[in-house]
């Protein structure tokens, strides 16, 4: 059993998200085990002081083992870019089974997973709905768990328009780009999941994050005309041809066609969060403005 372990593993730890909340908890002193598929990808964890682990979520054994000494897990797993063998419709699912069972096998006392807002049973994108069903696997479970919904993140979202911007020219925005977005930074997120393991007491809730901007797509590639300094074309991707593409291209490429669907959600769905000061004031984290964000990136 873990019994008072302080030890965090990081399952994803590899990721964007996994690997700067590895070196927060480091730099606080959290002995982490962090986890991720290519041992490669883990040396630089291991040189910050982290002990490291290549394991794949699906190989239950070896995860049984991962979970063994552990305090609390903390884990961003998924596969949005997987196709076939690696997708996440075959992939995301089974590997939080696997990892629910090895960390109630081994006395883990929290279970803290790292998840999106908005999503649904029924949601147009598949791999939202393994997420839900992922969400729903680990409340189902007799580990206790936070379950941490974050908005758009900005490096993501000003990375692909900004990048699209440069090389050619031209913004995709999803339906008319009027539909409202919550934006958060990796780094606001990051800091959000550690200050909620340093606090054991929060047990079985689902907790929303953002930051202080609610904004279009429309309004996000003006901010970053702007900071560029240039004007393009903004190619407008109307709702049925998101909706339609997903649909003809399912066969053929399983990335754009979930690409297509990620479109047709972010056409449709308002997702503003007024209330991220709620999460922000309770954990004491302060959120940046995406117009900092963008000035920061070093896109002029
Ligand atoms: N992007 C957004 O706007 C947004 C918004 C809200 C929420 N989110 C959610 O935030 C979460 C974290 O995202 P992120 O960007 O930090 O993730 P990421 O960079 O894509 O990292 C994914 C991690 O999962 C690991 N992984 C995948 N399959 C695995 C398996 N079978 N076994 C072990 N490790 C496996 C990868 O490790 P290796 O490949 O190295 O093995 C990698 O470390 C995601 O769940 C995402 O859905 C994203």
């Amino acid at each position: 059993m873990a019994d008072d372990s302080p030890r965090v593993l990081v399952a994803g730890a590899t990721g964007q998200v996994g690997g700067i909340v590895t070196r927060k908890l480091l730099a606080a002193g959290v002995p982490v085990r962090a986890l991720g598929r290519h041992r490669e990808k883990l040396v630089a964890l291991a040189d910050a002081g982290a002990e490291v682990i290549a394991v794949d979520l699906l190989d239950r054994t070896a995860v049984a083992r991962a979970c063994e000494g552990v305090g609390q897990v903390f884990s961003t797993v998924n596969n949005v870019m997987g196709r076939g063998a690696s997708s996440p419709n075959r992939v995301d699912l089974a590997a939080y089974e696997s990892l629910c069972s090895g960390a109630t096998d081994a006395g883990v006392r929290r279970l803290v997973y790292l998840s999106g807002r908005g999503m649904s049973a029924d949601d147009p994108v598949d791999f939202f709905r393994v997420k839900h069903a992922i969400e729903a696997r680990i409340r189902q479970g007799r580990v206790p768990f936070v379950v941490l919904q974050a908005g758009a993140f900005m490096e993501t979202w000003v990375g692909m328009l900004s990048d699209g911007m440069r090389k050619k020219g031209v913004a995709v925005l999803f339906g008319d780009g009027r539909m409202i977005s919550n934006f958060i930074a990796v780094e606001d997120v990051a800091e959000f999941a550690v200050r909620i393991l340093a606090r054991e007491e929060i047990v079985n809730e689902t907790i929303e994050v953002g930051g202080p901007s609610n904004i279009s797509f429309d309004a996000l590639v003006s901010l970053l005309e702007t900071q560029m300094g240039m004007h393009v074309k903004r190619r407008r991707v109307p709702r049925a041809v998101l909706w339609l593409g997903g649909l003809a291209l399912k066969p053929f490429n399983e990335v754009a066609a979930r690409l297509m669907r990620l479109g047709y959600f972010t056409a449709t769905r308002d997702l503003r969060l007024l209330d991220w000061r709620v999460a922000a004031d309770r954990f004491g984290v302060s959120p940046m403005r995406i117009e900092e964000f963008v000035s920061q990136a070093g896109l002029a």
